[in-house]
């Protein structure tokens, strides 16, 4: 199974980007204010990303209605276009909407929404994210229910034959990302974890190599 470390830019100095880090990807977090209660960047921060980074974007979408901004973040240079199954009124139709505008669909669940709610969805998606804290912040708690959540969700893909990965994003630290990896987890989101230690780096193979 596949390591894999999406480095998020929350956390990170916007003004010392330049240098791309050993993360696998990045993940940008959209927060509109409304879905969640936080503010964080938008469309022409991406653009901005986009033209500096080596890496695939990508980008976790945290506000109402993302079928209206599908094609501005395909534009804007998204790799893997992710939206909260609590958000999308039509799941299935914003999905293929994803996949026409030619990026890879990516579905979320929140920590209180049940991974059996992703039954009838799990062959037709590039990922799975779990969240493993309530979105809206970095720097939170990681909460110790998504273990289960990522090994049911490991099941449920197995048994679909869906090559789907599964990603986790929220207080992956050090101490975690070893059980995570060893649940079935294939990508791990950190965010505090990487810019707040002095060796970004460092951290990144870190958390790869975790056991
Ligand atoms: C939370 C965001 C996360 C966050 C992770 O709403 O989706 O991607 O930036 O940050 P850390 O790793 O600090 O928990
Ligand atoms: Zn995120």
């Amino acid at each position: 199974m596949k390591r894999l470390i999406a480095s998020s830019l929350l956390a990170a100095d916007f003004s010392n980007l330049q240098h791309d880090i050993e993360a696998d990807w990045f993940h940008l977090d959209i927060m509109d204010g409304v879905f969640v209660p936080n503010i964080s960047f938008g469309i022409p921060v991406v653009n901005a990303i986009r033209k500096i980074a080596t890496k695939p974007l990508d980008v976790h979408l945290m506000i109402v209605d993302p079928d209206r901004y599908i094609v501005p973040f395909r534009d804007a240079g998204a790799d893997i276009l992710t939206v909260h199954v609590e958000t999308c009124r039509h799941l299935h139709r914003t999905i293929e909407e994803i996949k026409n505008a030619g990026m890879k669909a990516a579905v979320t669940i929140n920590p209180h929404t049940p991974v059996d709610s992703l039954k009838d969805i799990i062959s037709d998606v590039f990922m799975v994210l779990i969240m493993s804290v309530n979105p809206g912040f970095g720097g939170q708690q990681f909460i110790e229910n998504s273990y289960k959540k990522i090994e049911n969700l490991r099941l449920m893909i197995a048994a679909a034959g869906s090559d789907a990965l599964i990603e986790v994003d929220g207080g992956v630290d050090l101490r975690n990302a070893g059980r995570l990896f060893r649940s079935g987890a294939e990508v791990l989101v950190a965010g505090t974890t990487v810019f707040g230690s002095d060796d970004p780096a460092g951290t990144i193979r870190k958390l790869k190599y975790s056991e």
